[in-house]
């Protein structure tokens, strides 16, 4: 039984998990050498924004894993106020690119998904309209599976909503929140550079942080 507030671990690789199935009887032995296990905060420990991809194309079973992660995600009231393009043609990427200030890693990527939202679906969360907050979170999920297959990724908020609009007939009461190159990298992420916990924790009510 896993403890109440752990996660199930999962094997980190594909392959050990071939040797495993394939071995039969050496599972016990296969698993204590061979499969090491990565939580979800090793993921997201590991994972970085790419921004040079490898010129291989991304099958396209691993993208709809992508985007099953985005649509398993939670939303306010569940609304679920969002829509993808799954764009992966050369020349609309390039064209993407060019909508993105000119970042020419968005061009060079095996895929880009445009993530939209229909603000009149969302809930809204406070004084908040949910709609940023829920494609967040489905964006989020497509980075952290996208790491865990191998696919490497980077969120484009730079952009003209417009000119996305207009390359892709995408109708006017859907706002486009965000851009999501994915890629094999071609790259390793740059060290990460976060605040501190102190920086960013209060204990029982602002100000009182912990030495
Ligand atoms: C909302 C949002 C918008 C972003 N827009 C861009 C962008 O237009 N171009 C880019 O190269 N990176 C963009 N990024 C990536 C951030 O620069 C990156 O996540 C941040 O520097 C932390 O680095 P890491 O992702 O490697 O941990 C964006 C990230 C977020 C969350």
């Amino acid at each position: 039984m896993t403890e109440r507030g752990s996660n199930p671990k999962r094997p980190v690789s594909h392959a050990a998990e071939g040797i495993l199935f394939s071995k039969g009887f050496s599972l016990l032995f296969s698993s204590s050498i061979l499969v090491f296990l990565l939580s979800i905060l090793d993921t997201i420990k590991e994972r970085g924004s790419i921004r040079r991809y490898m010129i291989k194309p991304i099958p396209r079973d691993e993208l709809l894993k992508v985007v099953e992660a985005a649509r398993l995600a939670q939303s306010a009231a569940n609304r679920q106020p969002w829509q993808f393009i799954l764009v992966t043609d050369d020349a609309v990427k390039k064209n993407l690119a060019v909508a993105a200030r000119n970042q020419r890693f968005v061009g060079e990527a095996a895929a880009v998904m445009v993530c939209l939202a229909n603000p009149e679906e969302s809930a809204r969360v406070g004084p908040f309209e949910g709609f940023l907050i829920d494609l967040a979170i489905a964006i989020e999920n497509m980075t952290l599976t996208g790491w865990d297959l191998g696919i490497g990724s980077c969120w484009i908020g730079a952009f003209n909503e417009n000119d996305v609009k207009d390359l892709l007939d995408i109708p006017e009461n859907l706002r486009v929140v965000s851009l999501l190159t994915l890629g094999y990298p071609d790259e390793k992420p740059r060290t990460k550079n976060r605040k501190s916990l102190k920086e960013i924790l209060h204990h029982e009510r602002y100000g009182r942080i912990e030495s």
